[in-house]
């Protein structure tokens, strides 16, 4: 049975419509002090479980997941995966300052004692290569960069790939080989939440081609924005981004129109107005091929 968290019942209905299971209905509502109530609508002894909880703004959601998932325990499901297309507390992966928590390995520690499997798209894996060096359950990722691609092949005409750092360059470099187009990759230094700093290679020979910015998460958009200076100093046209998680804060949007870009395109991973791409189909496959990993 599947069962969506509030706000991820249209990505859950696709998860339906792609694996024929029915779904469980959860209640969750704020008690007055903001304490969560939680209520399961039916009986689901002895089957297994799907919740789907998109893990963008994690500190609003996660203790209720928890309580969900553990509930469920009591109530006799059999296993219990948790589906997060987008999955958060990824990006502090080490103590950048002495007395920093590496919330990323907390993170998994709380998930991994709820549930027994984990899928997701595209988790930020920066300074690890897999989900297993943190998550103690085991876990499928699902990779956007075909359906980029996709995108990309159906929408832009003679697109160049520009990765905004050197973290984005895993999904540029896919994306650039699946759609049969060039790719550059910039350099960035963080040096604050909403600063950075980033250096272009030269565009020159590549201004015949549609510059489509690429990275895995768009949060702040300063990466995107600047980058998108970055390429307007060297007269090229105005670049599409597409960026597989739309995590935007409230002025994101606003800070990439003023860095004049094109078009800003994402996935569905976290339910935002910029959604194009639909990956509930990919996600269905990582749930299947999970389940008979595990043979559950
Ligand atoms: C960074 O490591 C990620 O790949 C993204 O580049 C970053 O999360 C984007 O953040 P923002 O939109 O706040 O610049």
């Amino acid at each position: 049975m599947i069962c969506a968290f509030p706000g991820n019942e249209t990505f859950a209905a696709g998860l339906r419509a792609e694996l024929g299971i029915e779904m469980l209905d959860l209640e969750w509502r704020r008690f007055p002090d903001g304490e969560s109530y939680l209520r399961f609508a039916q009986d689901f002894r002895h089957r297994d479980l799907a919740l789907v909880c998109s893990l963008n703004d994690p500190d609003t959601k996660t203790l209720a997941l928890l309580f969900a998932a553990r509930t469920a325990r009591e109530l006799g499901a059999a296993r219990i995966g948790l589906v997060a297309p987008y999955l958060g507390y990824m990006r502090q992966d080490r103590r950048f300052k002495d007395g920093e928590a590496i919330t990323s390995v907390h993170f998994a520690a709380l998930i991994s004692s709820a549930f027994d499997w984990l899928v997701t798209v595209d988790p930020h894996l920066h300074r690890r290569a897999s989900l297993g060096e943190i998550y103690a359950i085991p876990s499928a990722t699902a990779a956007a960069a075909p359906a980029l691609a996709q995108w990309i092949g159906e929408n832009v005409a003679k697109p160049l790939i520009v990765g905004p750092d050197s973290e984005s360059e895993q999904w540029a470099a896919g994306v650039a080989a699946a759609c049969g187009a060039p790719h550059v990759v910039m350099s960035k230094t963080r040096l604050g939440d909403r600063r950075v700093e980033i250096q272009s290679p030269s565009l020159a020979q590549w201004k015949d081609r549609t510059p489509v910015l690429i990275d895995d998460i768009i949060s702040s958009a300063r990466t995107m924005a600047l980058a998108a200076r970055r390429i307007a100093e060297q007269g090229l046209e105005a670049p599409v981004c597409v960026g597989v998680h739309a995590t935007f804060s409230p002025d994101a949007l606003d800070a990439l129109r003023q860095a004049g870009v094109a078009r800003v395109v994402t996935t569905n991973t976290v339910t935002h107005e910029t959604n194009a791409i639909n990956l509930s189909a990919l996600v269905a496959r990582s749930i299947e091929s999970i389940r008979a990993r595990e043979a559950v």
